[in-house]
């Protein structure tokens, strides 16, 4: 079975998809990190960001490794290197390629042959998983999710002002949602999430619900 769980960052996707995949004993994919890989990689090699023909075989060219929850480029475990501002600000360039997102797409096809798979991103129930029996499009209004994104900062030893949180945010929605291949967006058959003033057990038990309603009729 073939769950995908899409929407906009911050809202919790990451954290849902990672507990609902052990609740039901499914692999969790998290294809925001292969984009996030694939950037370092290419920032990591200097490869010219205005070069699409060299940022396309630099793509085809790296090994790509999702196991157990970690990704790894060329053998090299980046898990902890791919969440720094540099490389978030620069994945857009690459996710907008569409070489690039066929690229990745197979391989998230490929690591899904045959498994029961939570899949998390922004296209997975759209693009890359049509079929997918139960697709659930995750959201929170951008308010809610700056707020938790700041509280996220400042677990981690950042005080960021709201203000600043919210611009990079709505810079990265507009990103997202304006992509010409693979932008987001809720596939007509997913199912709507708005966590909005829910706790993050209810929006689990939320979700469980959806796919237990999903995998009786599939
Ligand atoms: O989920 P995330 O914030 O780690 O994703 C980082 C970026 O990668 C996101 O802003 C857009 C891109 N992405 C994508 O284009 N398609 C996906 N399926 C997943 C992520």
């Amino acid at each position: 079975m073939i769950v995908t769980i899409d929407g906009p960052a911050g809202a919790g996707k990451s954290s849902i998809a990672r507990q609902v995949a052990d609740r039901l004993g499914f692999e969790f994919l998290d294809t925001g990190a292969m984009y996030r890989a694939v950037t370092l990689g290419a920032i990591w090699n200097n490869i010219d960001f205005q070069d699409v023909d060299a940022l396309v075989a630099y793509v085809r060219s790296v090994n790509l490794k999702w196991h157990k929850n970690r990704i790894s480029l060329n053998d090299t475990d980046v898990t902890n290197e791919i969440r720094t501002p540099t490389v978030t600000g620069a994945i857009h360039v690459l996710a907008d390629l569409a070489e690039v997102r066929a690229q990745l797409s197979q391989q998230q096809r490929r690591i899904a042959e045959g498994r029961d798979i939570v899949t998390e991103g922004r296209d997975q129930g759209t693009e890359v998983f049509p079929d997918a029996e139960c697709k659930i499009f995750l959201t929170a209004s951008p308010q809610e999710r700056a707020v938790r994104r700041q509280q996220q900062l400042a677990a981690a030893g950042r005080n960021v002002p709201i203000e600043d949180v919210i611009v990079s945010q709505n810079r990265r929605d507009e990103e997202d949602r304006s992509r010409p291949i693979g932008s987001l967006r809720p596939a007509d058959d997913a199912v709507l999430l708005h966590s909005d003033g829910m706790t993050p057990d209810e929006v689990l038990q939320k979700a469980l619900d959806i796919i237990a309603a999903a995998a009786e009729t599939a």
